[in-house]
This record gives C-alpha cells, structure tokens and sequence, in this order.
C-alpha cells in the first residue's frame, strides 16, 4: 500500500472509531410488557458505537447478552433491596459475587460500577432509604475490595437533583439539602476515599412539566434571551445552572474536585403537551452538540460523562409522576429510532443513530372498533377496562392520539390485544371489536403492532418505585 493511502487509511479508521461524542452512555430499562432480545440490543449499541450503559438491576440475561462485547456496564440496586444489604454484609457479599466478580472473567463483562440504589433520596420518598443507603453503599464497596474487585469497579449511588437547591436560583448559592446534608457528606467522604464518582440525574424537562413560568428556551442549548447572571458567569441553559448548582454545593462541603458523572439526561417524546418528537430532537441536538464540543459546564470544562435516559419506550412504568414516564425512548418499543439522532454531536451526518436488527413483529393485524357499534357511549366502560390494562398514554389533547371517540375506542382495543400478544379472545369487548388487516394509524398517531417478546419484564412490582424516581422536585425555580 503507497504510504499515503496507508496514511489515509489509519486516518479513517481513527476518525471512524471516535466519531461518538465523548463519554457518551445510554440507561437501558426494562420495563417494557414486550423486550427485544438483549444480544439484538447489545448488537445494536456495537452498531452506534456506544461503549457505555448503565441497568436498573443486574439480570443474567442482559449480562450474558453484554458478555464479550466490551461495553463498560454500570449495574444497579433496586431501592427496596437497599435495608437488606445495609442491615447484613453477607448479603452484600452474596450480591456483589453473584452480580459482579462472576462476571469479570476473560470474556466476561466490563462493569465499572455499582449503582446502589435509584434516587434513594428523592422527597417524594419521604426520607424511607435515607437510613439504609450509606451502610448499604459501604457493604457493597467493602465487598468489592474483599473479593479483589475494589479496584476497577466502584460502588456509587445515582441521585436525583432535588439532593442539592439553591436558595436563590443562582448557581453559587448551591448547597445540600438541608435535611440529608450530614448524610450527604458522609457518602461523598465515602465516595472519595474509594475513588468513586458522584452521579446524578438532570432533566430539563422536569423543570418545564414543573412549573408553568419555566422559560422554554432555558430548557434548550440554544441560547436564552434572559440568561441567568451568576457573579461572572451567564448561564443560558437549566442543565449547565444545574450542574454548577451541584458543583458549588460539593465545593462547600470541600469536595469541588470530585468526578461527576450524569446518570440519567433526556427527553419524553409524548404523553404531556411539552413531550413531544421536535422537543426531543431539539433537546438532543443541543446536548450532543455540546457533548461534542467538549465544552462542559461553566465551572468545568472539558469533557463530561452522560448517561442518555433512555433507550427504549417502557409500557409498564409507573405513571405516578406523569404520563410522559413512558415515552423516555430515543427507540420506540421496536428499537427503530423516533427521530434522526447525530451521536457524534458534531452535525457530519455519519454516525446517526441505528435501529435495531432483525426485529420480529407479530402479524400485520389490528383491533379496532366494529364500524357497526353507533351507541358511542357504551365503549366507554370498555375503554376504560383496556387502558387499566395496557398503556394509553398516547391518547389526548396535546399528544401523538387526538383521536374522536371512536379513534379512541380502536387505539384502546388495539393496544390492548397488542399487550395480549394478539390473542384472538382479547378483541372482543363485548362484541363491539373486530379484527383488521388495514392499518389504521393516522398522522402522528401509531397503531403499534407489538414485537414478539423476548420475555415479559420481571419488574413489575418494583417498576413503581423506579419510576416516581423521575418525579425530580426541581430546585430550579424561576423568576
Ligand atoms: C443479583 O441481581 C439480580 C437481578 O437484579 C437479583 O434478582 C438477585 O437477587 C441478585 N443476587 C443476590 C445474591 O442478591
Ligand atoms: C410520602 O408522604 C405523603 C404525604 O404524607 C404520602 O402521600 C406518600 O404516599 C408518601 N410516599 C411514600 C413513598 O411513602
Ligand atoms: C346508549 O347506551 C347507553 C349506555 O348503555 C344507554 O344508557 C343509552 O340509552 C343508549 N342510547 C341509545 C340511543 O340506545
Ligand atoms: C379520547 O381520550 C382522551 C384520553 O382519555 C380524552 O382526553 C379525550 O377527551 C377523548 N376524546 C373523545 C372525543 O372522547
């Protein structure tokens, strides 16, 4: 090969591997009614170049499917495992043997973290895992250093942002919570002597769903007419004031230096009027964007690692916080991507977000209302009895399904003889379904036609508590 073209060719191969914006991970969640395989999901992050994910458990099947592909794999602790693992350190080794070092093999998989809990101290929670997580935290990392893992896998507690405020809505005036802050020192003592990084969790969406006279554009990356002036600094976006919030509060408590790593960034495509698909894209646009330019924060620059939330849509979260919990994908429930997304932030078009491969779908079929049913009222009560039993979240004003009454009788139907993986006997509804082969989505609004599943999720009993875990009391309050 002519030098050159050698030259060239190591050239390409360089620029073709470090094309993703930097330190960029995604949350893969699972509480779905229908999952993709995980090897198809694994293939998939190969595909996208994404070298980073981080679980809400540590389920053996998403582990064997990460095996051997050297994605660096942040694992989690349900909260309501949290008093267990506190209470008893055997149990702490037992876990961290059976969800950490039994995979750290040769051929195994890459974790670098423990997350141990979600969100333990967000307000909605009323203080329940304020007990339990630091001696839990301490548990899990002693057993790691015991089993000689301590070194390459640091135990660490994702929070959500309402564990700092600020009195006023400036940066510098950030500072703990006032009712977990000697808590809240000790695990970020904890967190420094075993060279662990402090995660948290930000959504500018939040801030918008939260309060009425939020700026909209503050949301964005795209500049702010009404920039928020800090001493020196002019902040023009909520995520760049958030993240300062929180490094002025570390700084008071005399930990300014610690890493920081944000666990969970992103935005809803539907289910609430600011939830939708041009948000989404322009909030990732703006994000990855500013991922690529390493540009980082006011008060740190450089480079900052961020966990996207969420990879797929998840039917079966809790609602609790807001309909648009289930709608946090950058894929739909089938892995094809909602919108164009550049993951190298730098706009060159050449590492654009990849669906997944070699989905199975069920047939090409759908339940609908029987045109012959003209007694509109009487769907209802049907309705009613599909949405308790599916997800219809889509449905409304200011969402992806403004359906008239009969649109909304069919979306119901068919949702949930999707839910019921098109069992013949769950498009009944009292004689008023029927079964058709023509697609009646409109517009926006998707009829889906479900996946086969990989198997049905095996958290719905602590998909509740994950998902209020969202429900962020937002410190930013704006003028
Ligand atoms: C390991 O993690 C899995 C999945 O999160 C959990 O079901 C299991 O109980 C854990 N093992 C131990 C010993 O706690
Ligand atoms: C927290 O307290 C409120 C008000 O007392 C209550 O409605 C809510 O259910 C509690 N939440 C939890 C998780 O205990
Ligand atoms: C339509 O159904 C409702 C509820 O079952 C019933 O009360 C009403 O009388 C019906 N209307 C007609 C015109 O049949
Ligand atoms: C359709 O359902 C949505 C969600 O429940 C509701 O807000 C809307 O009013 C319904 N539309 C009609 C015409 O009934």
């Amino acid at each position: 090969m002519a030098r050159a073209a050698f030259l060239v060719w190591v050239l390409s191969v360089i620029l073709a591997t470090t094309n993703l914006a930097q330190g960029l991970g995604v949350n893969w969640g699972t509480l779905s009614s229908h999952l993709l395989p995980p090897k198809k999901v694994v293939q998939m992050l190969k595909d996208n170049g994404i070298k980073k994910v981080k679980l809400f458990d540590a389920e053996p099947s998403t582990l064997n499917a990460l095996a051997g592909s050297g994605i660096q794999v942040m694992v989690g602790i349900p909260n309501d495992k949290l008093e267990k693992l506190a209470d008893s350190y055997s149990e702490a080794q037992e876990w961290v043997k059976e969800n950490v070092t039994k995979w750290l093999h040769d051929g195994g998989v890459s974790i670098s973290n423990v997350g141990v809990g979600n969100e333990p101290y967000l307000t909605s929670y009323n203080g329940t895992y304020v007990k339990t997580t630091y001696p839990a935290l301490k548990n899990i990392q002693k057993a790691l250093d015991e089993s000689g893992a301590g070194d390459k896998v640091k135990a660490t507690v994702p929070f959500n942002a309402d564990v700092y405020e600020s009195s006023s809505n400036k940066p510098s005036d950030g500072c703990f919570r006032k009712d977990i802050k000697n808590n809240m020192v000790e695990i970020l003592r904890h967190l420094r002597d075993s060279k662990a990084p402090f995660v948290v969790n930000i959504y500018p969406f939040l801030s918008l769903y939260q309060n009425a006279n939020f700026p909209q554009e503050f949301a964005f990356f795209e500049g702010s007419s009404k920039p928020v002036r800090d001493n020196n600094i002019e902040y023009k976006n909520v995520f760049d004031a958030n993240c300062d919030t929180l490094i002025n509060a570390l700084k008071k408590e005399g930990f300014g230096n610690m890493e920081i790593l944000i666990g969970e960034v992103g935005w809803p495509t539907d289910g609430d009027k600011n939830a939708n698909i041009k948000n989404a894209k322009k909030f990732y646009d703006g994000l990855l964007k500013k991922l690529g330019k390493e540009e980082g924060t006011p008060l740190r620059r450089g480079k900052i690692e961020v966990y996207l939330f969420g990879l797929f849509d998840e039917d079966q979260k809790s609602v609790a916080p807001g309909d648009f919990e289930r709608h946090w994908g950058i894929f739909r429930y089938d892995g094809q991507p909602k919108f164009p997304m550049d993951l190298s932030g730098k706009g060159s078009g050449n590492q654009m977000l990849k669906a997944v491969q070699g989905v199975e779908y069920l047939d090409k079929q759908w339940c609908v209302l029987n045109s012959h049913v003209k007694n509109l009222s009487q769907t209802q009560a049907e309705l009613n009895y599909a949405c308790a039993e599916s997800d219809c979240t889509s449905l409304g004003t200011g969402r992806s399904c403004n359906l008239d009454q009969q649109g909304n009788a069919s979306y119901a139907f068919n949702i949930y003889f999707q839910t019921r993986d098109q069992d013949v006997r769950a498009c009944d509804f009292n004689g008023m379904a029927t079964i058709t082969k023509s697609n009646p989505s409109v517009g926006d609004c998707l009829f889906p036609v479900q996946i086969v599943s990989a198997g049905a999720s095996r958290h719905g009993a602590v998909g509740a508590a994950y998902a209020l875990s969202i429900f962020a009391g937002l410190l930013w309050m704006m003028i």
